[in-house]
């Protein structure tokens, strides 16, 4: 194992008040990126986005997960399927961007594939050996959840499940969120520190003193219950400030003041409001760059046009404040001197511990499923290089 592996296992045994974040090298070593594709990110579900983004049969859209180019499709019969964007015949990508398809035809030679993935037409192929019957895109494991649509690289990967969390969101009805905005970004962080960013109250005042401040300051955020594969807090609103939207019917005054933040691990931060969705999905692209794919709903027709440009531009201009700090962050934590350093309290960074502790308990599994010779380093005898 790894000094940073190591190290990981050692901080996320730390007790519960006294915290400490992790050395830079864990969000700038490509060493260590490249352990995380192999192992957390390519067990992971990632959430690729809404699932009505692609209301009707035909209608997809394309994302890059690690090496994997995908395409999330409707079929004819309804069902959503993630397909390797990828042709059979000779690996061209066979779709980008978004759209609407009969068929997807490669614009290489041809072949043609149904909305299944099923190959439908090889032209001028005489090779005794190929059965086009038998030939079909790869379709990569999906589930939907709360109009999110989530898919694995890992066609082993067990399926997940999360009641807690959907127990937290049940009460906001996220499945009856319409899209009203899809944005995609290229950012020069690492995939864990956007992470780590969304989903700490700690900054909100500092970065964000016009857009967010007012509405979510610092002083007022609250720590929520998290669970297996999740984290969450309260973001509340001071007293006093006007409803924006009621949202669905069921939900309490608490929660209908309150923005409510949760991050499915590993690569989907979240906020959900009465009658606002915003959701950030991280595609990592190198230790130290991501594409960053956030898509904004709202709660039926709570909100009018007005409001919902008012938003996005609300949203884009929090990203904005957001992704200047942690690229500046990127440069700085490959510094030698970029130790680790105390955590704040449960309600500010309780979050950021357990994305660690989570991400340690992901590692002790690889350390148990691949290495069997090893065993998993506790706490006592790790040593930590401080
Ligand atoms: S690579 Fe797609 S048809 Fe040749
Ligand atoms: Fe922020």
């Amino acid at each position: 194992m790894t000094g940073l592996r190591e190290t990981l296992q050692h901080l996320a045994a730390l007790p519960s008040d006294r915290p400490m974040g992790m050395p830079g090298a864990f969000y700038t070593s490509q060493d260590q990126f490249e352990h995380e594709a192999a192992t957390v990110l390519r067990r992971g579900w990632h959430c690729l986005g809404r699932e009505d983004e692609i209301p009707e049969p035909g209608d997809y859209f394309t994302v890059q997960l690690l090496n994997e180019p995908l395409i999330a499709v409707r079929g004819d019969d309804g069902e959503i399927r993630v397909l390797a964007n990828v042709c059979r015949h000779r690996g061209m990508p066979l779709a980008e961007g978004q759209g609407n398809v009969k068929r997807f035809v490669c614009s290489y030679h041809a072949w043609a594939y149904g909305r299944d993935g099923a190959l439908l037409r090889a032209a001028r192929m005489e090779n005794a050996g190929f059965d086009p019957k038998s030939c079909r895109l790869h379709t990569h494991r999906v589930q939907l959840r709360n109009g999110f649509i989530y898919a694995s690289l890992d066609a082993e990967a067990a399926p997940f499940e999360h009641p807690e969390l959907d127990a937290l969101l049940a009460p906001y009805e996220p499945e009856r969120f319409r899209l009203v905005h899809v944005a995609e970004e290229t950012w020069l962080t690492n995939w864990k520190c956007l992470v780590e960013n969304f989903m700490e109250g700690y900054h909100l005042s500092v970065v964000h003193p016009q857009t967010l401040h007012g509405y979510t300051p610092t002083g007022l955020a609250r720590k929520l219950p998290s669970g297996d594969g999740f984290t969450a807090y309260a973001a509340n609103y001071p007293g006093g400030i006007p409803p924006r939207g009621m949202g669905a019917p069921g939900l309490s005054a608490d929660e209908r003041n309150r923005s409510t933040l949760f991050a499915k691990f590993p690569t989907q931060v979240a906020s959900q409001a009465a009658s606002l969705l915003v959701s950030l999905s991280i595609f990592p692209v190198s230790a130290g760059e991501i594409r960053v794919k956030w898509t904004m709903s709202t709660y039926g027709d709570d909100l009018d046009d007005g409001v919902i440009a008012a938003r996005i531009k609300l949203w884009e201009d929090v990203n904005r404040e957001d992704r200047e700090k942690l690229e500046r962050m990127q440069v700085a934590l490959a510094s030698e001197h970029a130790q680790p350093g105390p955590l704040a309290g449960e309600d500010y960074e309780g979050t950021v511990r357990d994305f660690q502790i989570w991400l340690a308990a992901q590692d002790r599994e690889e350390v148990t499923a691949t290495e069997p010779h090893m065993t998993p380093t506790g706490p006592k005898d790790a040593p930590l290089h401080l």
